[in-house]
């Protein structure tokens, strides 16, 4: 084994940060065995210097991230700070130091990873990052390397777990978004702005970058269509146990039937209690990979806090410290297939719409010739006349598969018909 260790600078020493140090710290002989060399902890950024930090030398803090990546001593950079800057500059100047980076940084790699990865070819070091996607999971490296001999056709996964929380919470005990989004808070699952979660930035930017690795080629958070949860109601819940089915938030990349474009979406989905991701309960993740020799593969497992998100840090921190006893580097980017990302209204998908709508003599008729004229197939339709003498009646339409496009058009043009009081929901259904 190596004596002299290899140097590691932490940028960032929060939740996922203070894991990875008190890991290196107490598996410190299990790690040098591991890589073949110790690994040291040469220096910690971090934002407030005056905050304790139990089991981190006090010699070690700095608040100058860029002249600690810039030593020239560093072999190793683990940047858990998040955001696109300073993260992106600091990253690139560590490669242009001579250092490997590990990052968690999700949001930085579905927004330029393409950038950052030539910026490391370039210096011959390594990126990993593991930990940006699903937290402890390993999902990164069984796409770019377990499966780089294999074609993988679909991703289809809860990439969330805040909001995996809460619609979970609204299907088991019946509360409404803001109820379940309030208990999500109190737990210390939802953040105080909890947009990044609810509104999907967080799922996109995770399905871009599982685009990009899955089908090897370049998808940035901008191509990932995205819907949030805000609008899902108790009545789609139950609308959804009505049918079989459960309510979650789904990123969804698909490489289309003809092999010559790629689609990535985000947004809530129904979909059946028999699929394996119904049963994905409370914060945990889980990732469906769809290929053509080994089939359907799922990764379970958490998807965010500190120890978990650590571990998948530290795993990184292992393969490039090899790399570098090795003089060699992992894999780079693939992005060979430069497959262009559809727009949503080319995916194909099922709808189902909730209308309410006067109870009178060829409504039902009419609202068939919208679906027709659209050349959107009906599946099933359920009719519930209400009791309130309101003269109105709630009607349920699912449709086969359709493109997107004719889905929401049919949506349009029901909205203009007299007879449709309004649209209580539109939810995609998923997973059959
Ligand atoms: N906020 C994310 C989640 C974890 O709720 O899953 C970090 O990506």
């Amino acid at each position: 084994m190596r004596t002299r260790p290899l140097k590691v600078a932490l940028l960032g020493c929060g939740v996922v940060g203070s894991e990875v140090a008190r890991i290196m710290t107490t598996h410190a002989d299990d790690l040098a065995a591991r890589i073949g060399a110790p690994v040291e902890l040469a220096g910690v950024a971090v934002r407030r210097p005056s905050k304790v930090r139990e089991g981190i030398d006090p010699a070690l803090i700095t608040t100058d991230a860029t002249a600690l990546v810039k030593r020239g001593d560093i072999d190793v950079v683990i940047e858990v700070i998040g955001g696109i800057e300073p993260a992106r500059t600091l990253i690139t100047t560590a490669f242009e130091h001579g250092a490997g980076v590990v990052s968690a940084n999700k949001a930085l790699l579905a927004e330029d990873g393409s950038a950052l990865h030539a910026v490391a070819e370039q210096h011959g070091r390594d990126l990993y990052y593991e930990a940006a996607v699903a937290g402890a999971i390993p999902l990164v490296r069984p796409l770019r390397e377990s499966l780089a001999g294999d074609k993988v056709n679909r991703v289809l996964g809860i990439v969330n777990g805040t909001t995996n929380f809460i619609l979970d919470r609204m299907d088991t005990s019946g509360a409404g978004y803001s109820e379940a989004l309030d208990e999500a808070t109190a737990l210390g699952y939802a953040e105080a702005d909890p947009t990044a979660d609810v509104e999907g930035f967080d799922a996109a930017a995770k399905a871009a970058i599982l685009a990009g690795i899955a089908f090897h080629t370049r998808v940035r958070i901008g191509e990932v269509h995205r819907e949030g949860i805000t609008e899902v109601t108790a009545a789609d819940i139950a609308s959804a146990r009505r049918m079989g089915c459960t309510v979650k938030l789904l990123a969804i990349c698909e490489r289309a039937a003809d092999g010559r474009s790629v689609t990535a979406r985000v947004h809530p989905a129904m979909i059946p209690l028999s699929h394996p991701l119904a049963s994905v309960r409370e914060a945990y993740n889980a990732v469906f990979v769809e290929s053509e020799a080994a089939g359907q593969l799922m990764f379970y497992g958490p998807g965010a806090g500190g120890a978990p998100t650590a571990s998948a840090v530290l795993g990184d921190l292992v393969a490039v410290c090899r790399n570098i006893l090795a003089g060699t580097t992992g894999p780079g980017e693939s992005a060979y297939t430069r497959l262009p990302v559809s727009p949503m209204g080319d995916v194909v998908t099922r709808y189902h719409i909730s209308l309410d709508v006067a109870d009178k003599p060829g409504v039902l008729a009419q609202v068939a010739t919208v679906f027709a004229e659209q050349d959107v197939s009906i599946d099933t339709v359920r009719q519930q006349v209400r009791q309130d003498g309101s003269g109105e009646a709630s009607l349920v339409v699912v449709t086969h598969r359709a493109p997107d496009a004719a889905l929401s058009g049919t949506v349009e043009a029901l909205r203009k018909l007299d007879t449709v009081r309004g649209v209580a929901s539109i939810m995609r259904v998923e997973g059959e």
